[in-house]
């Protein structure tokens, strides 16, 4: 059955008994304007803050004054693993296997890290192909790797944007640059929807032609992750990164998602940087050279967990489980 549209607050209360989650909008605080509570369009910035933020960073706090150092391993969420806990409701929100997702850091630091991973010029493989007019953070970070390994941008970078008199890009050119330039590219990197235009690429048909030219293929999430459906283990893709602050809700600078396939998460030979908190936890201690990397995703992560900066994500993703990036998508397209 079609519902036809209408512009009217009456429709779109009508609208919002047709599903059950029209009640988690009472799990965030809506901020109040000078004429009431405002009507916020701008979580594809700043998600609002969940209202059980406040309650769990108290928990970390309480766990900090009662337990101090104890609180590693005795806290209600113990911290030595609190990354773990967001690997399940992020495998759902990416499309992913639990050992192919972790969280640290924030996304530029983490569009660098999986750049050193899987950005390996060789030979006449050395280009990296990305969208004209990239978010500013992601040209940074792709002009100053080739830097690093003293390309020119100007010729190592190929940038792909709308065609003359059009406004956004048409996957099929995407497409033909990739194939066009397989010899030279040794990796593409696509905001999965446009910060810009709200573009949605089509991640599936670019990320499986990338791999059939052996290129490494990653995506910037920021604006896709908790908006729109995503299959990144089936697509194929390399890696992804994505803020928290956004679509969920984690508040402002809360720790990045990163994906890394699981083709990739038990190959010692995949370079990365390495840390403490991405050893293997038996040989973490034994104060010895030779850094043995956790067999999933986390094996990329360096630092300690940032558990108050997670707590306010944790709150968020609580209320994801209680629904679902299909039913949300369905709300948000109907
Ligand atoms: C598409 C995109 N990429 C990258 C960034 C930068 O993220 P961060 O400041 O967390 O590194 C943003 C921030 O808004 C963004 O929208």
């Amino acid at each position: 059955m079609t519902t036809r549209f209408e512009a009217s607050l009456d429709f779109a209360r009508g609208m919002d008994q047709h599903d059950h989650i029209h009640k988690l909008r009472n799990e965030f605080l809506i901020p109040a304007g000078e004429t009431g509570e405002l009507i916020y369009f701008c979580g594809n910035s700043l998600g609002l803050q969940p209202r059980k933020a406040r309650e769990a960073i108290d928990q970390e706090l309480r766990d900090w004054e009662n337990l101090a150092i104890d609180g590693f391993v005795k806290a209600k969420n113990p911290w030595l693993n609190y990354q773990y806990q967001f690997c399940k409701p992020f495998s759902k929100i990416v499309g992913c296997q639990e050992n192919e997702v972790t969280v640290m850091n924030t996304l530029t630091v983490n569009l660098h890290l999986m750049l050193l991973s899987f950005y390996q010029p060789a030979g006449q493989k050395y280009k990296i192909l990305m969208e004209s007019g990239a978010f500013p953070s992601d040209q940074y970070a792709v002009e100053s790797q080739v830097r690093f390994y003293n390309f020119n941008p100007d010729d190592a970078i190929i940038e792909i944007g709308p065609r003359e008199g059009e406004k956004i890009l048409r996957n099929e050119d995407l497409i033909s640059a990739i194939e066009e330039n397989r010899n030279s590219l040794a990796l593409v990197i696509l905001g999965g929807i446009n910060y810009y235009t709200g573009q949605i690429l089509d991640m599936k048909n670019i990320s499986e032609t990338a791999k059939k030219a052996d290129i490494a293929i990653g995506f910037d999430l920021a604006h896709a992750a908790g908006n729109i459906l995503l299959n990144l283990h089936d697509w194929g893709a390399d890696f992804a990164v994505w803020c928290s602050y956004k679509y969920l809700n984690g508040g402002p600078g809360s720790v990045g998602g990163v994906f890394i396939h699981e083709k990739h998460i038990k190959n010692l030979k995949v370079r990365r940087m390495g840390g403490w908190w991405g050893n293997d936890e038996k040989t973490r201690f034994e104060m010895k050279r030779g850094f043995i990397p956790k067999a999933d995703a986390s094996g990329w992560n360096i630092s300690t967990a940032q558990v108050f900066n997670m707590a306010a994500l944790k709150a968020s993703l609580d209320i994801f489980e209680r629904t679902s990036m299909p039913e949300l998508r369905s709300k948000s397209i109907t």
